[in-house]
C-alpha cells in the first residue's frame, strides 16, 4: 500500500496541500482529479522526493519515507512520470529507457527493457532513434516505459493522456489496466477526469489543496456534484454531449475514417 498521512507541502511561504490522506494499494488504479492548478502535481512531486512535505508523512508498503529524496522512493519503488511526458529529444530511445534503469545493474536491464517493449511493441522497432523524433504519443509510451524500468509496485501518472487523439489517449488507458491487473499500483492524475473515473477503482476530487469527495470511480462518475464541479464546465448535459463526441470520435478513429482534431497523435 502506498500511503499519504495528513500531508502538508508547498512551495516558499505559501501552502498548496492542506492536510491530504489517502492509499493506493497494489494493483488498484486510484484517479485524482481536479482542476488546474489544485494542487495534483504538487502531490505527486512529494510522493516522488521531488518536494519535501512540512507535515505528515508518506509510506510505502508499511515504511515511512525520509522524504525529499528520489532516490529513496524509486528504491521503494515508486516511480513518477511526470507531466509534459518529458523525454530526452535529443537521446535515442534506448538511452531514455535506460535512464529509468540507473538503479538496475546487469541482466535486469535487457530483463526490464524486454518487459517494457512488451507492454509497448510501438517503440521496439525505435530503440536507436531519438526520442525527438517520436510522435507525441510514442513519446508519453517511452515516458511510461521509462518508469517501468524500476519495476515499480506503485506508479505515478501526471495527466498521460493530455495532448493526445482519442485513440492514442484509449491504447495508453489500455496500458495503465494492464500495468494495474499485474499489480502495479497506480496514482493517475488526469485531466481526462471522465475517463480515468471509469477506470478507477477509487477516485477523489482535489479542490484547492484538499480532497473533497472521495468514493469509487464510477460511483464519482455518476455524481451530479462532481460532473457539475469538475467534469462539466456548467452543466451534466454539456458533459455529457462532450462525452458522446469523444465517443463518435473514437469510432471514427476504429473504423479508419479521418479523425484529425488537431492534436498530437
Ligand atoms: N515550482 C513552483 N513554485 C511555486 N508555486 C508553484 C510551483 N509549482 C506549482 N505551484 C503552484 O502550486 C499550485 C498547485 O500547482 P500544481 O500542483 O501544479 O497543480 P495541478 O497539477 O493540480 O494543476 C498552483 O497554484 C501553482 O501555481
Ligand atoms: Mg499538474
Amino acid at each position: 500500500m502506498l500511503a499519504l498521512v495528513d500531508i502538508r507541502a508547498g512551495y516558499d511561504t505559501e501552502e498548496i496541500l492542506h492536510g491530504l490522506s489517502f492509499t493506493v494499494p497494489p494493483g488498484d488504479i486510484v484517479a485524482m482529479v481536479g482542476a488546474n492548478g489544485a494542487g495534483k502535481s504538487t502531490t505527486l512531486k512529494v510522493i516522488s522526493g521531488l518536494l519535501r512535505c512540512r507535515r505528515g508523512r508518506v509510506e510505502v508498503d508499511g515504511r515511512r519515507l525520509a522524504g525529499a529524496s528520489t532516490e529513496e522512493a524509486v528504491r521503494a519503488g515508486v516511480a513518477h512520470v511526470p507531466e509534459g511526458r518529458q523525454v530526452f529529444a535529443n537521446m535515442t530511445v534506448r538511452e531514455n529507457l535506460l535512464l529509468g534503469a540507473h538503479a538496475v545493474r546487469g541482466a535486469a536491464v535487457a530483463r526490464r527493457t524486454e518487459a517494457a517493449l512488451d507492454v509497448f511493441p510501438e517503440l521496439s522497432g525505435r530503440l536507436g532513434d531519438y526520442a525527438g523524433s517520436l510522435s507525441g504519443g510514442q513519446q508519453q509510451m517511452l515516458a511510461i516505459a521509462r518508469g517501468m524500468m524500476s519495476a515499480p509496485r506503485y506508479l505515478l501518472l501526471d495527466e498521460p493522456s493530455l495532448g493526445l487523439a482519442p485513440l492514442v489517449t484509449k491504447r495508453i488507458f489500455e496500458v495503465i489496466a494492464r500495468l494495474a491487473s499485474d499489480g502495479t499500483g497506480i496514482l493517475l492524475v488526469e485531466q481526462n477526469g471522465r475517463q480515468a473515473l471509469g477506470l478507477a477503482q477509487k477516485a477523489f476530487l482535489l479542490e484547492r489543496g484538499t480532497i473533497t469527495l472521495s468514493g469509487g470511480g464510477k460511483e464519482l462518475l455518476a455524481n451530479p456534484e462532481v460532473v457539475e464541479r469538475y467534469l462539466g464546465v456548467g452543466t451534466a448535459a454539456a458533459a455529457a454531449g462532450r462525452q458522446a463526441a469523444w465517443t463518435a470520435a473514437l469510432v471514427g478513429a476504429l473504423s479508419g475514417s479521418s479523425n484529425d482534431d488537431g492534436r498530437n497523435a
